[in-house]
């Protein structure tokens, strides 16, 4: 039986509690918010549960062997550093932190002490996504040729952090897994109207190895709530869909053949490209809800003292795309290189010079 307090209980904070309450071998002890009015209303969905005010008393409790983190991107560092220091094991929310260094201090001390630290990409654990890795890794999709995300709803608005930083976040993550690896420059548009200088909207090309193009829409100022992503390959293409809770993944057997010699003999020597125009076909995805198996996740890998699908090196990446993503809306799109941990650095210049960057 593990022991899990909660930090944090504003709009996602309490979805976390319930994900851990629900497991069998964990005990969620304390949820810890500085607003008692967010503690009352745990109280009032989880009978028995035990809430505090005092910060420093939930992550020194002797009894926890782990501390869940929902609070906003600002304290993620602050806290997260105490809490493995205090010894515990840490899932905290994304994005990671605000700044590279702050990652990597974190990262450092977890694996100094050997505590598990994931991060709260939950899209790592959703089936769909799960199944397009599948389509693209067994080679059913052809070379991947480019991406485009839509992540939009009507709010909720943040105050703290921009729509790429609250929303690009868990894109970057889901490319970063399906391409494996990370992205290398990005081109971004983003403009605030609502509370300068948060931006409402952020418009963001990213560029992969390969030459895979990656785009994402974010906004949360409009009228529909979206979550889907286009995939297109060299022999097919596929849509996933997450506001389809049935069907939500779509692959298309559609394609472009440009250039077959045979097809030139009717085009008095042209070029011409084939259009191939297929079945949709829907693949069974296996229901489960991708909040509950990340909280499985985290518990496994502390019981089995294995590293997280959802870790820190990943979330470390998403924070640098996003960092270059802002600098690119502050450059008004101008193309930013993102930077890259040590090991990669070579070949991400190689990358970057081949592509004029
Ligand atoms: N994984 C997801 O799909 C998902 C969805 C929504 C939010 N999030 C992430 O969850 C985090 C929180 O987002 P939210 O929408 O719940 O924000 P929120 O502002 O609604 O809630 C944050 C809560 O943290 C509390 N808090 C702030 N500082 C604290 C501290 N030092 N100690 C204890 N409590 C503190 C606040 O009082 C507030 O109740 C963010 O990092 C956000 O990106 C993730």
């Amino acid at each position: 039986m593990l022991t899990i307090n909660c930090l944090g209980a504003g709009r996602w904070g309490p979805n976390l509690v319930r994900g851990f309450a629900n497991l069998p071998d964990v005990r969620v002890h304390l949820v810890c918010d500085q607003r008692e009015e967010r503690l009352k209303v745990i109280r009032q969905r989880i009978a028995g549960i035990e809430t505090t005010t005092d910060v420093e008393a939930a992550i020194n409790d002797p009894s926890a062997d782990a501390l869940v983190i929902a609070t906003p991107v600002q304290s993620h560092f602050e806290l997260t550093r105490l809490a493995l220091e205090a010894g515990k094991h840490v899932l905290v929310e994304k994005p990671l932190c605000g700044s590279v260094e702050e990652c990597e201090e974190l990262h450092r001390i977890a694996e100094q002490r050997g505590l598990v630290l994931a991060v709260g990409h939950v899209f790592l654990f959703n089936n769909g996504i799960r199944k397009v890795h599948e389509l693209i890794h067994s080679g059913d999709l052809g070379r991947v040729h480019y991406i485009h995300a839509t992540r939009t709803n009507l709010g909720p608005i943040r105050e703290d952090v921009n729509a790429s930083w609250d929303l690009a976040a868990h894109d970057l993550s889901i490319f970063d897994y399906w391409l494996d690896g990370p992205s290398l420059a990005v081109s971004a548009r983003g403009e605030c109207y609502l509370n300068p200088p948060i931006d409402d909207v952020v418009v963001a090309s990213y560029r992969y190895a390969n030459q895979v193009l990656a785009c994402v829409h974010t906004s949360w100022m409009n009228p529909k709530k979206v979550r889907e992503i286009t995939i297109v390959g060299e022999k097919r293409m596929v849509v996933w869909n997450d506001m389809d809770l049935i069907e939500p993944v779509r692959v298309y057997d559609k394609s472009v053949d440009a250039g077959r010699e045979e097809n030139y003999a009717d085009s008095f020597g042209a070029s011409r490209m084939i259009i191939r125009d297929g079945d949709v076909l829907i693949p069974k995805i296996p229901a489960g809800e991708p909040l509950q198996s990340e909280c499985r996740h985290f518990i496994d890998c502390i019981l089995n003292q294995t590293e997280p699908v959802n870790n820190a090196a990943a979330a470390t990446q998403v924070v640098r795309a996003l960092i270059a993503t802002d600098e690119s809306i502050r450059q008004h799109g101008v193309e930013v290189g993102i930077s890259q941990p040590a090991d990669r650095r070579d070949s991400q210049i190689r990358e970057l010079i081949a592509a004029g960057v």
